[in-house]
């Protein structure tokens, strides 16, 4: 029954309705739908008009103060440590090691600094075992199992640490809403107050946040509005390898990479990132891209199989690319090389599943792939640099210079990058600069043995 105080909110996608559904109309979820009781307290005007406009000119910045994490991955992906009064969020699917790395970041931080761990979700047991089982020694971090918003927002403000973190955002229950613990509701509500806390004492509230199996946040974008910073921490279970993505970023750059290892004492920072992604093998279906993200140049191998398929509608399938730009390259190989792949199976692969978002790996795929059709090894010793454009042409890429030199200091001989006005070789006597204008070109030097 709707009544005039409730409000139906859909717990996937926020749309609200003034009455029940069993399927939400906007986003088509079943049984998603949730009553919401509206409070009865009236929204009183508070302005007493001390809270007047001012131009810009006036308001007067100090100097953002910022608390190392520890963690130097961690600290490059905030733009350099945890700002004071920030409101941060650190997203994951359940099991990455979400807890793991802020239990271990809590610890180096409580050396210096006043930090309070509060665990909604596991007993203070369970969070004595971890600790132990990541061989802290420090005994000045606060620890908390409660679930309770109104106690946890009570306790931050008596106790005032620097940091506080919430595991997980989730777990937590505003008892004045009827909804359960986890709702898109209660967590927005949550998370709202929480906010205002941390601007208010100016404490760093870091909460985490678990990602449904479709890859958002309950209730997708429901957050990511409120908080300062949005992390993301991925991986895949079975290797060991984790990424730290910056998503959002008031205070630095997005779309910065920190790179950690899951170990049995917990994680560990992988600081020389691009050999981890490489194997400098010379084999047929294997190149290697120089990619970039945020700020940081990987040497990335790519693997192709094609193989003659035994289907009606060929095999496509990618680990760590988009569909959609394999697609794309073999369109631009059928036409522009003349392979004609309509017949077989393509599949393509990262190193560790390492998700490439940058164009400029195109090159290396297309090599990878001509050789597995090919059978042929492609140049020994070589990585590829360049974006693939429609008409078969090599793309001039960002951050070339970044790029070689990220090459030479993995020990390549030789780097293929597209055609520029500028001679590098000279810069970079000691690396072999192919340059080349197209993808026939590319071949063509690739090939040549
Ligand atoms: P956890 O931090 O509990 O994940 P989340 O909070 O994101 O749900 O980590 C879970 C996994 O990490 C678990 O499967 C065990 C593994 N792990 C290690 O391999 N080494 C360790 O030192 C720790 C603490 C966990
Ligand atoms: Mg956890």
């Amino acid at each position: 029954m709707s009544n005039k105080f409730s409000s139906y909110v859909c717990q996937n996608c926020g749309s609200i309705t003034s009455q029940f559904f069993g399927r939400c109309m906007n986003c088509k979820e079943w049984n998603s739908i949730i009553e919401e009781k509206k409070s009865s307290k009236s929204n009183k005007l508070t302005n007493d008009f001390t809270n007047m406009p001012k131009s810009l000119k006036e308001i007067k910045v100090n100097k953002i103060s910022r608390i190392n994490s520890g963690f130097k991955e961690l600290d490059r992906v905030l733009g350099g440590g945890f700002v004071y009064g920030s409101f941060v969020l650190l997203g994951g699917e359940p099991g990455i090691g979400k807890s793991t790395l802020v239990l271990q970041t809590a610890a180096k931080i409580s050396l210096s600094k006043e930090v309070l761990y509060i665990s909604a979700e596991e007993s203070l047991e369970q969070v004595k075992i971890r600790w132990d089982r990541l061989g802290q020694e420090s005994d000045a971090l606060q620890v908390l199992s409660e679930n309770n918003l109104s106690n946890i927002i009570q306790l931050i403000k008596n106790l005032k640490p620097s940091l506080a973190i919430i595991d997980s955002i989730q777990a937590i229950n505003n008892l004045e809403m009827e909804s359960a613990s986890g709702s898109v509701s209660q967590v927005r509500i949550c998370s709202a107050e929480l906010q205002q806390l941390a601007k208010e004492y100016n404490i760093t509230i870091l909460i985490i946040g678990h990602v449904t199996k479709e890859g958002s946040l309950a209730g997708p974008k429901t957050l990511e509005h409120l908080v300062d910073v949005v992390l993301n921490f991925e991986g895949d279970h079975v290797a060991s390898h984790r990424l730290l993505r910056g998503v959002k970023n008031r205070f630095g750059a997005t779309l910065e990479l920190g790179i950690f290892e899951m170990q049995e004492n917990g994680l560990q920072e992988v600081l020389n990132s691009s050999s981890t992604f490489t194997s400098n093998e010379n084999v047929s279906g294997l190149a290697t891209a120089i990619t970039k993200e945020g700020t940081r140049c990987f040497a990335v191998d790519i693997q192709a199989l094609v193989s003659k398929s035994f289907y009606n509608n060929p095999r496509r399938t990618t680990t760590g690319i988009h569909l959609n730009r394999l697609h794309q390259i073999l369109a631009v190989i059928e036409k522009h090389v003349g392979l004609k792949l309509a017949q077989y199976d393509c599949y393509v692969a990262t190193a560790g599943g390492f998700d490439i978002n940058d164009p400029s790996s195109d090159l290396g795929i297309a090599i990878s792939l001509i050789s597995s059709h090919k059978d042929l090894k492609p140049l020994n010793n070589c990585s590829f640099i360049g974006e693939l454009g429609l008409n078969g042409q090599v793309r001039k890429t960002n951050h070339l210079q970044n790029r070689v030199e990220e090459s030479l200091r993995l020990g390549f001989t030789k780097v293929m990058i597209p055609k520029t006005n500028n001679d590098l070789s000279n810069k970079y006597p000691s690396i072999n600069i192919l340059e080349v204008s197209n993808i026939n070109e590319a071949i063509a030097i690739v090939f040549a043995e």
